[in-house]
């Protein structure tokens, strides 16, 4: 108890802890989707980021929940708004332990909730949080002063708080490595891996909607049009799959795997249309609609794969093509390409495509 009480007493003032809460919400949430595009490790700091910051979160709502707790336990100035708080609470709280858990290794990649990882989950209460915090900030908005900023003794607090979440992280990284739990084979996005080879291996996923009918591949073609000399389509059967590589795929519900790639190389697909002088980007477009685009330089090393692990691909990995683009996040390995368009511009529409694609 004197520990909590001691605790207590480093907090910084009420006003501040708040709005200092809803700081860390915002900057989690930014943090949290803005990891979903990095996909090679040069890009470690922003899960740093978002790690650090939601365990000084951790340690913000124990105070918070601290100062308050009268108010929860005994109903005191119970009004309409306190189930609202005590919801918000909630959410921020299964937030925080699911994200903690996944980190931890107490869950792995086959512990679902219905359909989705843990990760997910996190994800999606993540989301949740947003609306109901700023719904709670508006129904007690209380504006912090500038004297609430100008005390440095505030700074070394947070700065106290930060560098203490900081060392949790990095104590929780070497006991994982040390006792080598589930948690050490993370990579740096947080995925963790599934071993195996060929189609069975690997979980189907779609980034949002996306669940197009079979596709029969006698009936289908492949298009590569835009600025290029010798607009092409082309049938199954003449799609090259001397290619091979191996390659990561890394799914934002939280897994990984590494398997053999096979199909045409797209540099070989570009070089057999000649592309023009002043293309900048490849398209790759789906059956759904769904799309993404690489610059040319990049999209000239990734692969448009037939085969998995020496098998045809399945049809829920993308068959009968899908793109492979090593250092990319999952959701942008195109599955089920029927286009490939060469353009001057990038398509910034791509991400709302991505959300909205297999909804009716
Ligand atoms: C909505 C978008 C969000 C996304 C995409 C996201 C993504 C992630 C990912 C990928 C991890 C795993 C990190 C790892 O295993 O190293 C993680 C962990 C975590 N996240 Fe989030 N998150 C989001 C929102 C939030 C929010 C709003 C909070 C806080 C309320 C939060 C708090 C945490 C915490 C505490 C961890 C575990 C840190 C640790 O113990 O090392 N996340 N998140």
């Amino acid at each position: 108890m004197r520990a909590v009480t001691a605790f207590a007493r480093l907090s910084p003032p009420p006003r501040l802890v708040d709005w200092s809460i809803l700081a860390l919400v915002v900057a989690e949430v930014a943090s949290g989707l803005l990891s979903f595009t990095v996909g090679t490790p040069d890009g470690w700091y922003v899960l740093w980021f978002h790690r650090v910051a939601g365990i000084t979160l951790a340690f913000l709502l124990c105070l918070k929940l601290y100062r308050v707790r009268n108010r929860i336990r005994y109903g005191e100035h119970w009004e309409r708004s306190t189930a609202l708080s005590i919801l918000t609470a909630v959410v921020a709280i299964a937030t925080l332990a699911t994200g903690i858990a996944w980190a931890l290794g107490a869950v792995s990649v086959e512990s679902r909730v219905l359909y989705w990882t843990v990760l997910s989950v996190h994800v999606g209460l993540g989301l949740a949080l947003v609306p109901l915090v700023l719904a709670h900030v508006s129904t007690r908005f209380s504006v912090p002063r500038r004297s609430d900023f100008a005390d440095r003794r505030e700074a070394i607090r947070y700065a106290g708080l930060f560098a203490a979440g900081a060392l949790v992280v990095r104590g929780q990284e070497t006991a994982a490595e040390t006792f080598d739990t589930s948690g050490s084979k993370r990579r740096f996005t947080g995925s963790k891996p599934v071993r195996g080879e060929g189609n069975g291996s690997f979980p189907i996923t779609s980034w949002v909607a996306d669940d197009p009918d079979p596709i029969d591949p006698e009936a289908w073609t492949l298009s590569v049009t835009g600025l290029v000399e010798r607009p092409v389509e082309l049938g199954y059967g003449e799609i090259d799959t001397e290619s091979e590589e191996r390659a990561l795929l890394d799914c934002t519900s939280g897994w990984y795997t590494v398997q053999e790639w096979q199909g045409v190389r797209v540099g070989d697909l570009l070089d057999s249309v000649g592309v023009s002088g002043e293309a900048e980007w490849v398209r790759f477009v789906s059956v759904t609609g769904y799309r993404w685009s690489l610059p040319v330089e990049e999209a000239r090393d990734a692969l448009l794969a037939t085969h998995v692990g020496g098998e045809r691909l399945a049809h829920g990995h993308g068959a009968p093509l899908r793109l492979v683009a090593p250092g990319r996040r999952g959701f942008q390995w195109v599955k089920w390409v029927e286009r490939v368009e060469i353009r001057e511009e990038n398509d910034p529409a791509q991400w709302l495509v991505t959300l909205i694609s297999g909804f009716d």
